[in-house]
């Protein structure tokens, strides 16, 4: 046990802090398979999930990490039933209550992406006050994805600039990487540097395709409320022994 902490502590001392990832952005995956094995109900391993948030949300206050966003809600979630959604929409609610102290502390900003306008009335409420009331801070921006879908980002995103372009404010000519990102939830956010995935499922489920095209992919074999600040530390030392090439050869970088 002392042997392996020692070792843990040291691939946080092994990171090195001048080559930090700007954006890390999680799939927080398995919480109601880390129950079924419990043998108790989905929605306990939610409740556990929220552990799992805090371990990452302090693993990136203590590197500095400036970005992190988590998938707490897909689109497709939706169609879970409808007991499950309630018991997610509360556990929302109860948790940016019970965090806001923290939120105040260590400076962390609270955002959302995804259409937050489909959650019910009393979480749209507590959202938004949480990200009033952190709106000045400037350590980590913790952007939680709430009823976000990619593919809808990107619909809603091109439809806005049709529009712009039917109505004689803007050239198609015009649109560009840049001007398209920032039609997206994400504007002004750099895009994720790393991408972590638990539960060892290897895929990405909607989740910020634009965005991810040159992110590092991180699948981890174990369940999310298992994930540990460690975790975090870990993948941030296999993402600086990686090399990023974004099309080049390895000599020209
Ligand atoms: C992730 O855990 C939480 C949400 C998607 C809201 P799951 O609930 O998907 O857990 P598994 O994948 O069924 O184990
Ligand atoms: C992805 O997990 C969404 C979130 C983590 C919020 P899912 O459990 O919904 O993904 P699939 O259904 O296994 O692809
Ligand atoms: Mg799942």
């Amino acid at each position: 046990m002392v042997e392996k902490l020692c070792l843990q502590m040291s691939v946080k001392e092994q990171i090195d802090q001048s080559k930090l990832p700007e954006h890390i952005a999680i799939i927080m995956d398995g919480n109601g398979r880390w129950a079924k094995e419990k043998g108790e109900m989905r929605v306990f391993g939610h409740q556990n999930g929220v552990t799992a948030v805090r371990e990452a949300l302090e693993a990136a206050v203590e590197i500095g990490l400036p970005y992190l966003t988590l998938y707490a809600f897909s689109t497709e979630n939706w169609s879970r039933p409808q007991s499950e959604v309630n018991a997610l929409m509360e556990l929302l609610v109860n948790s940016l209550n019970q965090e806001l102290p923290t939120f105040h502390k260590h400076r962390i900003r609270v955002n959302s992406i995804g259409r937050t306008a489909d959650l019910p009335e009393h979480c749209q409420g507590t959202l938004r006050q949480t990200i009033e009331e952190t709106k000045h801070h400037t350590g980590c921006t913790l952007t939680l994805a709430l009823s976000y879908g990619s593919r809808e980002e990107i619909l809603s995103a091109t439809k806005r600039l049709a529009e712009q372009v039917q109505q004689g404010h803007l050239q198609i000519q015009e649109i560009d990487e840049k001007l398209f990102s920032a039609h997206l939830y994400t504007e002004g956010m750099p895009d994720p540097d790393i991408l972590i995935r638990t539960s060892g499922e290897e895929r990405i489920s909607n989740y910020m395709l634009w965005q991810i095209a040159y992110a590092e992919l991180f699948f981890l074999p174990i369940l999310w409320p298992e994930f540990t600040r460690e975790h975090l530390f870990q993948c941030i030392y296999d993402y600086q022994t990686r090399e990023r090439r974004f099309g080049k050869t390895s000599e020209q970088l």
